[in-house]
């Protein structure tokens, strides 16, 4: 591979269209690009030989950490022994079928399929062909229409990214698509002056209702929710939120889609959110920590209710004109297995409760009171910094000050990637979860260096 990299990084200008990326800055150099040459544990390691602490694991999915030769083995024993067949028609490799057992033992009660994909947007248009699916054959063609929530996100899609409830992912696609509403945002620290988090709670519910009323119940079929809230800014639900919610869809007859992809597989300290939340879900989506990012690899766990009626269905209509030729890829597969074993021997979802409280508990020592701080909040191996303007009066900063990114960027000058995200002034942090307690140290050391040096800068 050659190392002369001005010229790698001209022909990255010139050729390679980026995902998420200013396509100008990018283009004329003053995005300033870097080449990941190598990872082990929770770092990364760039083309100019700096290590940085990935605090944020890739796009929170790296969840067994970088380099894990044991994944690299499974991988290269199964290209070797069979690189690749369909599973088409009832076409098997014994790693998919295995794996399709291991899933549903990671997946709360009442779940008995598992179909595949490569992607987290990919596995929820199957959720959302799956629904309509379900709704037809039962002689319900009105309902169709899916809610999810302001500020949720469930890919990029032409219905993936209408259910994602952020405007960039709206803006210039005509999106979102007519079947698609959104309901209110579960952050409890937006809620209304002087309600407390009951209020609150019931304030999302009703809020829901009403949509789903307004809509025509007989025309709302599902809806999708993150256990806990990812791009949208890491969001936890308030107690008792879950439970409410699904009282209401259960007096309509709608179903719950639970968006595990950043969740699953140990993120939140439970195998999936669904159990921490006591959340019961009709279909699951996961992908990311399947493999933790080593083979890309979506899992659509679809429900008892569910998969009773496509299986009565075959028997009138034929096989269901849904597939990817990619779809149980047995290389992939056979990272997920290795994954699991990892996941499941090392007890790495112990070290993500455990270690993920330590961190979330040193955040919100160092950064509660801290003049930028509006709110920290987090979960498992989960956080966030949510930076006002105004801590009293939650006023958030004018967005064209960029106090998110600027804390971020202050981070990988101190050696470590914490995500700026999206929407708002949001600083997240969903580090791998083999993460050590020195470690978490170390980002909330970092993290501090940051937030302090930005705030010299603004306040
Ligand atoms: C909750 C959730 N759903 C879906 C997706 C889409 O996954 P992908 O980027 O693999 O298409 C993401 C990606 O971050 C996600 O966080």
């Amino acid at each position: 591979m050659s190392h002369d990299y001005d010229a790698l990084f001209a022909q990255d200008r010139a050729h390679f269209m980026h995902p998420s990326t200013h396509a100008h800055d990018h283009a004329s150099g003053a995005l300033p690009g870097r080449i990941i040459k190598s990872a082990s544990g929770i770092r990364i390691k760039d083309h100019e030989g700096r290590e940085l602490i990935d605090a944020f694991a890739g796009l929170y999915c790296v969840n067994i950490g970088y380099g894990r030769t044991e994944v690299a083995e499974a991988i290269y024993k199964q290209a070797r022994e069979l690189a690749y067949y369909h599973t088409y028609v009832g076409h098997s490799t014994e790693a998919i079928i295995e794996l399709s057992r291991r899933i549903i033992e990671w997946a709360p009660q009442g779940m008995k399929k598992v179909y595949y994909g490569l992607s987290g947007s990919d596995a929820n248009e199957t959720q959302i062909k799956l629904v309509r699916y379900y709704n037809n054959v039962l002689g319900r063609p009105r309902k169709k229409k899916i809610i999810s929530r302001q500020r949720g996100y469930h890919g990029s899609g032409i219905m993936t990214g209408s259910l994602t409830g952020l405007a960039s992912f709206h803006q210039h696609f005509d999106l979102p698509h007519a079947d698609v509403r959104h309901a209110a945002c579960p952050h409890f620290y937006k809620a209304p002056a002087g309600m407390d988090e009951a209020a609150f709670v019931r304030h999302c519910a009703e809020d829901l209702e009403r949509l789903i009323l307004a809509e025509g119940p007989d025309t709302v079929a599902a809806f999708i929710g993150e256990p806990v809230m990812g791009t949208g800014g890491i969001i936890v639900p308030p107690k008792g939120y879950w439970e409410a919610i699904q009282a209401v869809l259960a007096r309509y007859d709608i179903l719950l889609i639970a968006d595990e992809v950043v969740c699953a597989f140990g993120r939140l300290g439970t195998p999936m959110g669904s159990q921490l939340f006591g959340m019961r879900p009709d279909l699951i989506t996961t992908a990311k920590g399947l493999t933790s990012a080593y083979a890309p690899l979506s899992a659509v766990i679809v429900g008892e209710k569910v998969w009773d009626v496509i299986e009565e269905a075959s028997a009138r209509d034929g096989a269901m004109g849904h597939g990817w030729t990619y779809s149980g890829h047995p290389i992939c597969a056979a990272a997920a297995l290795a994954n699991l074993d990892i996941l499941e021997q090392e007890n790495i979802t112990g070290n993500a409760a455990e270690v993920g409280a330590y961190l979330n508990a040193r955040l919100r020592q160092t950064f509660d009171d801290h003049p930028l701080v509006g709110e920290v909040r987090g979960i498992g191996m989960l956080a966030a910094i949510e930076f006002m303007a105004d801590r009293e009066a939650r006023t958030p900063f004018d967005l064209a000050l960029k106090v998110g990114p600027r804390v971020s960027a202050a981070c990988l000058e101190r050696g470590m990637i914490a995500r700026a995200m999206p929407h708002g002034d949001i600083l997240g942090f969903a580090p791998p979860l083999v993460l050590t307690q020195a470690e978490a140290d170390l980002v909330v050391d970092i993290a501090r260096q940051a937030v302090d040096a930005v705030a010299a800068d603004i306040l």
